[in-house]
């Protein structure tokens, strides 16, 4: 299960969040980014984001800690804005909490060069969970201390929207040719030997355990929280096998390709300056 906190503070809310995700202080002393069980998007959303987080880590890609916030909705009462307010209102009880970053810079590729090795991790875990939010428009990636942090992954695992059809949607390709990584020629096959034996049963059913059961309970078509874990294994671990074989990817960027990993500053007399 999440670790849990509570929520003492509402600082601000993360205004290009189309959830409308809200800066918090807990009684941990921490600050995170706090994703909201009210928000119109739903509690999918909030399971989606524990198991993508659970299995990156254990994947060795970089993502955020995740603690559940409990949320007493009087924090709300004092909001000026009348959304926030709602939102607050809406919220009491158990939400999402995602390690804040402070002083990210959200990823840009003409700004920050990743290499073909780690661009191809990002996307083969993209192709595993079915993700749909990580397009150069959109890239829900941000640059915090020289590395490249995941974040945001409410819009994934899409099957977990028709449990009936499931089986067949897991086995379905994933489109990557917008993905915010596709211009560094990601290698996919790399990833795969490296990270699909590493996606067994068991540590799926690890990451699983990690989803709390109140967004779990009630399932239509399922009688615990833990069969609903179970779906969720079931879908991701054949597609773990064979989903690199049917990433479809644009054509690589050689300007792009041809900069150093990281900043235009990470190498060079700057760097070695700072050092
Ligand atoms: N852990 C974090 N640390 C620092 N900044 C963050 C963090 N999480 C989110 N942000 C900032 O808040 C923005 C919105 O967060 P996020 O993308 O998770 O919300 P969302 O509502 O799911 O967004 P979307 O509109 O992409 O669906 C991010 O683009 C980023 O700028
Ligand atoms: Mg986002």
């Amino acid at each position: 299960m999440l670790r849990e906190v509570a929520a003492t503070r509402y600082v601000t809310p993360l205004r290009e969040g189309g959830s409308l995700p809200g800066v918090v202080e807990a009684d941990d002393l921490g600050t995170y980014a706090m994703k909201f069980t009210g928000a119109g998007q739903g509690r999918k959303t909030l399971v989606a984001e524990v198991l993508c987080a659970g299995l990156a880590r254990r994947l060795g890609l970089r993502v955020p800690e995740l603690a559940g916030l409990v949320l007493d909705p009087v924090l709300g009462l004092g909001e000026p804005d009348p959304e926030v307010q709602e939102l607050l209102r809406s919220s009491g009880g158990l939400n999402l909490g995602v390690e804040f970053l402070p002083g990210a810079l959200g990823f840009d590729a003409l700004a920050y060069t990743v290499d073909a090795r780690e661009a191809g991790r990002v996307v083969w875990f993209d192709a595993l969970v079915n993700n749909v939010d990580r397009s150069w428009r959109n890239p829900n990636m941000l640059v915090w201390q020289g590395d490249l942090w995941l974040i945001d992954h409410g819009a994934t695992l899409i099957w977990h929207h028709n449990w009936p059809t499931a089986a067949a949607s897991a086995a379905r390709p994933y489109d990557a040719s917008d993905h915010a990584l596709a211009p560094f020629a990601p290698d996919v096959a790399a990833a795969a030997r490296e990270l699909a034996p590493r996606v067994t049963a068991s540590l799926l059913t690890e990451v699983a355990a990690e989803v709390p059961d109140t967004w779990l309970t009630g399932e239509p078509g399922f009688d615990s929280p833990d069969a609903v874990r179970d779906a969720y294994v079931a879908a991701l671990l054949p597609r773990a096998r064979d989903i690199h074989q049917r990433v479809t990817l644009g054509p690589p960027d050689q300007r792009l390709r041809a900069r150093p990993t990281g900043w235009p500053t990470d190498t060079g007399p700057a760097r070695e300056a700072v050092r």
